[in-house]
């Protein structure tokens, strides 16, 4: 498929860090129909409860939950990460609990990115101790280059290689979220080449 102009996409100020779009606007929202037809499929007749991780999420949240045609509820809970290096990522604490009960009913945890896996395994650990009636998982993105603990996904979206990616709800350092498409980070945002001595 011939690759979409960044330029027709945004502003140039939103688009300059961007090394190439990987997911166009079209592309991300005709999956995300596809995902929201096979769980209303799936789930039909039962109480879904559709539970994100806050914040990257709420973008594939919103397009989700609207693709899906059965009664669903949406939640939140929202984590902290110790430690300063993305391979400790693991390290979390839960600084916002869900509003709902989630016993018995049918959760369905939707992320927008799986990496290492430490964020599901740690959020599925809580989940599973309330005594849910299913549980499953729905990630946009699958990453698997990194992944240190492999946990089932039942709705998958897309597998994409070792990437930076941004947009759509991605970030790097709390910018690019609102980028209508998924892009490609150019390097020299988040890894500057080193300073050469004088
Ligand atoms: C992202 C994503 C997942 C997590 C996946 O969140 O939303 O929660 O990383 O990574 P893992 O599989 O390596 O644990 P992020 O930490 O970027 O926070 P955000 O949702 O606020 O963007």
């Amino acid at each position: 498929m011939a690759k979409t102009p960044i330029d027709a996409l945004g502003p140039p100020e939103l688009l300059r860090d961007i090394a190439h779009v990987l997911l166009t606007p079209e592309q991300i929202q005709q999956r995300v129909v596809e995902l929201g037809a096979e769980i209303s499929e799936a789930y039909q007749g039962k109480d879904l409860l559709i539970i994100g991780v806050l914040r990257g999420v709420i973008f594939f949240v919103a397009d989700l939950a609207r693709a899906i045609t059965i009664p669903a509820s949406v939640d939140f809970m929202s984590i902290s990460r110790y430690g300063p290096s993305e391979r400790t990522r693991g390290v979390v604490r839960l600084i916002k609990d869900l509003e709902e009960p989630i016993e018995g009913r049918h959760v369905l945890f939707v992320e927008d990115i799986i990496d290492t896996g430490f964020t599901l395994s740690y959020i599925l650990n809580i989940l599973r101790t309330r005594h849910p009636a299913s549980l499953k998982v729905c990630a946009l993105l699958d990453k698997q280059s990194f992944r240190l603990i492999d946990l089932p996904i039942a709705f998958r979206g897309f597998q994409i290689e070792d990437h930076f990616v941004v947009g759509y709800g991605l970030d790097y350092k709390q910018r690019y979220r609102n980028l209508p498409f998924i892009g490609v980070l150019k390097p020299e945002v988040y890894a500057p080449p080193p300073a050469t001595p004088n």
